[in-house]
């Protein structure tokens, strides 16, 4: 019996879940693969706190490079996240010839390229199923299932906190902060926050997706990115008014070559299967060319979900290295061009939400429809309400389908003009066509 000699970096939340699950199904496992996974060392600064799972002591330790030097072990699963030790760490394990397992969406997402690299030049493999989407395995569906596929499009909910926020404001109208903290106490949250709240959780594991889907390093400044800090309830009310959820949406397209990529809070209609994901959970909706619509579900974070996936990942990087296979699909698949080519503003077509505060005088919205058609920006809908406060009128307008650029030149000349009293509220709709 073959057997993989683990040394694990990191024993926090997903390194007691990558324990927990090789010691309740390691039997499972080995009789499934013909190879047998062994836990020979465990290194973090504190080796003294109880993690829930029961563990040979003498495996412990505080030395991160007795493990990475360790010549008996095959198999190095980083999870101790940042990008500075890890990435050294990464590298030091790649250069002594292991296998290395990542859950390190960061480090992917700004230094992937040096790293693919590096893993292709020593013949070795980087596997990082548990970067994206935590338990759910779209990264290894991409490279295997769909690997026949030209992928047209891939839609992501991608973070739990801001799903678990935007879920709890729509059914319980709560502000924001208020649900933040709790998601915080639920351990679902990134420290800081600023991270998950801002987007920028959601474009690291965009630009990994986006990678794989379309074979080349993305760089981080290729995704239009912005959160749901500051979103109001008003938008959540309005939205669903006219049958839609807001959802943080990545949205990766296929332009004929040229790639659209953003992060951003996004008007879903609620009949789509993507609107009915909620609470902390995470969606991935990939369209191939040859196979059609596909959508993978699951819990983005945790400790068992996300261990589930770095066991994956330790399980085919033994399997690969056993076989001699050299740099791997999760590695090649990353390195087919130099650089990809992204779609200009003007080039984007896509359908907006807005919300602008008017002043309740004769003339204001026309005004702003006249804006609206010097920049042919069409109209679908336009609602005011009769009953509102403060003397404002909000206006919600739906347009339909408009060039990128056209929609931004719009508003800056609608913010120019003396007609509300507050900045408007500008979201994208998409209709998953
Ligand atoms: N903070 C992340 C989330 C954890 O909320 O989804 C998993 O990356």
């Amino acid at each position: 019996m073959q057997e993989v000699k683990i040394g694990i970096l990191g024993f926090g939340t997903v390194g007691a879940g990558v324990v927990e699950g090789f010691q309740k199904n390691g039997e499972l496992i080995t009789q499934r693969t013909g190879i047998r996974p062994v836990l020979a060392k465990i290194a973090d600064l504190d080796i003294e706190s109880d993690r829930g799972v029961v563990i040979d002591p003498g495996i412990l330790t505080t030395d991160a490079l007795s493990v990475i030097d360790d010549p008996e072990i095959d198999v190095i699963v980083e999870l101790i996240g940042g990008t500075t030790l890890a990435k050294d760490f990464v590298q030091r394990a790649l250069k002594n010839g292991k296998q290395v397992i990542t859950a390190n969406k960061a480090l992917l997402a700004e230094y992937g390229e040096e790293i693919y690299r590096y893993a292709q030049d020593q013949g070795v493999g980087i596997y990082y199923e548990a970067a994206v989407g935590g338990g759910i395995p779209v990264l290894r569906s991409q490279r295997a299932g769909l690997i026949g596929n030209q992928i047209e499009s891939i839609y992501g909910i991608l973070n739990g906190t801001c799903n678990y926020i935007l879920t709890r404001m729509e059914l319980e109208r709560l502000p924001f902060d208020e649900i933040l903290s709790d998601a915080q106490r639920l351990g679902y949250a990134e420290t800081p926050p600023d991270l998950d709240i801002d987007g920028i959780d959601t474009a690291h594991k965009a630009v990994i997706l986006a990678s794989m889907a379309y074979g080349a390093p993305v760089p981080m400044e290729a995704c239009k990115t912005s959160g749901i800090r500051g979103l109001s309830n008003q938008e959540i009310v309005n939205a669903e008014d006219l049958n839609y959820r807001i959802k943080l949406l990545a949205i990766i397209k296929d332009h004929d070559g040229e790639i659209e990529l953003s992060v951003e809070p996004t008007l879903v209609p609620k009949d789509h299967m993507i609107a009915s994901v909620s609470d902390a959970f995470n969606a991935v909706f990939v369209r191939g060319d040859i196979v059609d619509d596909t959508m993978y579900y699951g819990r983005g974070a945790g400790s068992l979900p996300t261990g589930s996936a770095v066991i994956g990942d330790i399980m085919e990087a033994a399997s690969d290295r056993f076989n001699h296979a050299g740099a791997p699909v999760s590695v090649n698949m990353m390195l087919q061009k130099d650089a990809l080519t992204y779609s200009p503003s003007h080039k984007i077509v896509k359908r907006y939400y807005l919300r602008i505060s008017l002043f309740d005088k004769p003339g204001s919205l026309g005004k702003v429809m006249e804006i609206m058609g010097n920049h042919h920006i069409s109209i679908a809908s336009v609602v005011q309400n009769e009953r509102f406060k403060g003397g404002y009128a909000p206006v919600i307008i739906l347009t339909h389908k408009v060039k990128d650029s056209n929609f931004i030149a719009a508003l800056k000349d609608i913010k120019a003009l003396d007609v509300s009293g507050a900045e408007p509220v500008a979201l994208r709709i998409e209709d998953f066509e």
